[in-house]
Parts: structure tokens; C-alpha cells; sequence
């Protein structure tokens, strides 16, 4: 697949199956990340790999973190939460490390990561993979960032969900609004 085929083809898969990318193609996904522009080149992404039975463990975190923002939650709803751990073979959790540079400000640190995650959903796309994005509140919550080994200071960024599309997303709609005009 063409770079622009693969760009303007992405979409988020309506549900996603096993298998999972392989080492091989995770390796080729971190490095389609670590392709992305980074001022300074600072090299801010940090990326934890869920997979298998460590998923039941990250969906336990994220049932907890629930019970402990909402302590009247149904038992339904925090069930549901844990569920959300299987909902792919493979979950990438995408933080910033952002460090003080009088040169680099902390929004581009953060802004070269988000980039690094397109770059591996676009990537999967590419191989023949499925991807979607997700954050919500697990993404700010303190208690599941230390569970994954991310610093205090440390950004969490995207829970990129990935495996092989078991029902495909719609297709892109066509931009609504104009969203390009010419500086003259
Ligand atoms: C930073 C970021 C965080 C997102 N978090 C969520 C989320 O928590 N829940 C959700 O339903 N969609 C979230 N999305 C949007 C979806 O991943 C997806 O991009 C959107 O539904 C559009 O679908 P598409 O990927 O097929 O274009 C997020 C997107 C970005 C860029």
C-alpha cells in the first residue's frame, strides 16, 4: 500500500481480533513511531506492550482506578471497564517523558508523541493491521499511570489498540466544512 492510500484509507476498526502484530511487525511499528518529527530530537515517546494474560492484569487496573474515581459505580459499569483490556490482543500505552528545554516547550514534546502514534496506526494500516485510539480518563488518572512504569511527570498520550480487523469502521466521511483557505 502507498503512503497516501494508507493515509487517507485509516480508519478505526469496528471490533478488533486476534492475531495480534507479531514481534517482528511491533518492531517495525515502533520504528515508523520513532520516525516521527520530535523538535530537538528529544526522543520523548515511551511505550508499554500489553498483550495475553497481561491484559487481564491491565483490565484490573483499570476496573480499580474506576472503583476509585466513582466509588458508587455499578458493578456493571466497573465489570465493563476491566472488559475494555480485551478488547484487542495487543494494547500499546503511549506516554510523553517531557523534559525542561528552553528550546522545546512541553506542548511539542507532547504533539511529537501524538504524531508517533498516528505513525503506528497508519503503520498497521498499512501492513494490513487494524488500530484504534483511545485515552478518556484512564489516560489521566495518577494510579494507572504509576501501574505501567510512566513517571509523575510523564504524559500519557494514547492506548493505541491493535490486532486484525474483525469488523471493519465506516468509511471516512467527506469533510463537512471548509478547513482550507489561503493566506494571501
Ligand atoms: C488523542 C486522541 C484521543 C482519543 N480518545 C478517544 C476516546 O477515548 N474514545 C473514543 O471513542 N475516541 C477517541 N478518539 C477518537 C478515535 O480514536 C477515532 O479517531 C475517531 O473516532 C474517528 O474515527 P477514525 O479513526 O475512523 O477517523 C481519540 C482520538 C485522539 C486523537
Amino acid at each position: 500500500m502507498d503512503a497516501i492510500t494508507a493515509l487517507t484509507t485509516r480508519v478505526s476498526p469496528a471490533k478488533l481480533g486476534e492475531p495480534g502484530p507479531s514481534s517482528a511487525q511491533l518492531e517495525r511499528l515502533i520504528a515508523a513511531a520513532a520516525a516521527a518529527p520530535d523538535h530537538g530530537r528529544m526522543r520523548p515517546w515511551r511505550f508499554v506492550v500489553i498483550e495475553g494474560a497481561a491484559r487481564q492484569r491491565f483490565g484490573d487496573v483499570l476496573a480499580n482506578a474506576l472503583q476509585r474515581r466513582e466509588p458508587t459505580a455499578p458493578a456493571g459499569k466497573i465489570e465493563a471497564e476491566r472488559q475494555k483490556a480485551m478488547r484487542a490482543p495487543m494494547i500499546l500505552a503511549i506516554a510523553a517523558a517531557t523534559q525542561d528545554n528552553p528550546k522545546v516547550p512541553e506542548i511539542e514534546q507532547i504533539v511529537a508523541v501524538g504524531a508517533a502514534a498516528q505513525n503506528i496506526l497508519v503503520a498497521a494500516h498499512a501492513m494490513g493491521l487494524g488500530g484504534f485510539w483511545r485515552t478518556g480518563a484512564p489516560a489521566y488518572d495518577p494510579e494507572i499511570k504509576a501501574a505501567l512504569g510512566f513517571g509523575r511527570d510523564d504524559t500519557i498520550v494514547a492506548f493505541l489498540y491493535l490486532g486484525t480487523v474483525a469488523l471493519a469502521g465506516p468509511p471516512r466521511a467527506v469533510e463537512p466544512a471548509p478547513i482550507v483557505r489561503r493566506f494571501a
